[in-house]
């Protein structure tokens, strides 16, 4: 089995031009992990169609990491196990990577899991994992005798939204933790923050680099995203950087729990 993935690119609001090149920009990098969702208007269409290509000319399956989730609208109109199949249709391939269920939906989500459970059980998924979990969603899922536990949680963070508690639990669990929106899209908050403008300039390094390599530091894999496939190298190029141990502490001490997304989109109210 391949190691992990250093970073995971995501695809929500792409265009099927911009998958493209940016897979095509991976495949030359040899590290294309591609984060999708059904939901993502027809990013997993334009990613099946890439990697059918990819596969064509070559390049092995198990050289791709594709990881894309389970959305409640699907869960309820055509049930979990027939929306696996469509993703695996639309995406054109015979295995997911990872599978993660996209938010803790009330009254649905254990069954959806277990639903899950199956297709890990049978090599359709590969690992399976969870996204928007806190503490008391685990504690509901690990209360109703699952069999597998969840491998991954994808949560919102970046330096503004730490999310430590849940992070440190998930570390003891051995819950691999994923980081989205994790370059908070660079917004000003972001990228004129005195902290972040100056650790760049000690690291002669971009803010995104700066805060790729907190994440790894952190045990945390980022799932980012970027249109521009120029982006790529700088990306791969910040896991090579090592922040020193006060620094990170200050990157961290920017928390306020400050999330760009609504903390209950999909299930409101949860
Ligand atoms: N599970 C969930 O509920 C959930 C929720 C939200 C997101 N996600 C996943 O996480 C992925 C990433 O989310 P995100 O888009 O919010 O991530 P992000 O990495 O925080 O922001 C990406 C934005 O930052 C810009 N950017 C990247 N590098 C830059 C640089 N060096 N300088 C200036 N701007 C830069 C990109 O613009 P350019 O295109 O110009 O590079 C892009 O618009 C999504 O695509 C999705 O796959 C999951």
């Amino acid at each position: 089995m391949n190691p992990p993935p250093i970073v995971i690119f995501g695809t929500s609001g792409l265009s099927a031009y911009s998958i493209e090149n940016i897979i095509d920009r991976l495949n030359e990098s040899n590290q294309i992990a591609i984060d999708t969702a059904p939901n993502y208007v027809s990013a997993e269409i334009a990613i099946g169609n890439k990697i059918q290509r990819l596969i064509n000319e070559g390049f092995k399956r198990e050289d791709i990491f594709i990881q894309t989730k389970i959305d409640w609208q699907d869960i309820i109109k055509v049930g979990t196990q027939t929306a696996i199949k469509n993703s695996l249709k639309r995406l054109k391939i015979d295995y997911i990577d990872s599978l993660l269920l996209h938010w803790p939906f009330p009254d649905i989500f254990i069954k959806a899991y277990k639903e899950m459970e199956h297709s890990y059980k049978v090599g359709i998924a590969r690992e399976i994992g969870v996204c928007n979990f806190k503490l008391r969603h685990f504690e509901m899922l690990l209360n109703d005798g699952i069999s597998v536990k969840p491998m991954i949680n994808q949560i919102e963070i970046h330096p503004f939204n730490t999310c430590s508690d849940i992070v440190k639990w998930c570390n003891e669990q051995e819950i691999q933790v994923q980081a989205y929106t994790p370059l908070l899209k660079m917004l000003p908050k972001v990228s004129e923050n005195s902290t972040l403008v100056t650790l760049a300039k000690k690291y002669e390094a971009s803010i995104p680099q700066i805060i790729y390599a907190w994440n790894k530091s952190r045990n945390i894999i980022p799932v980012t995203k970027t249109s521009n496939p120029k982006r790529i190298d700088e990306i791969f190029k910040a896991f090579e950087i090592t922040i020193k141990e006060e620094d990170l502490t200050r990157i961290s001490s920017l928390n306020e729990d400050y999330k760009f997304m609504l903390e209950s989109w999909g299930c409101p109210g949860y």
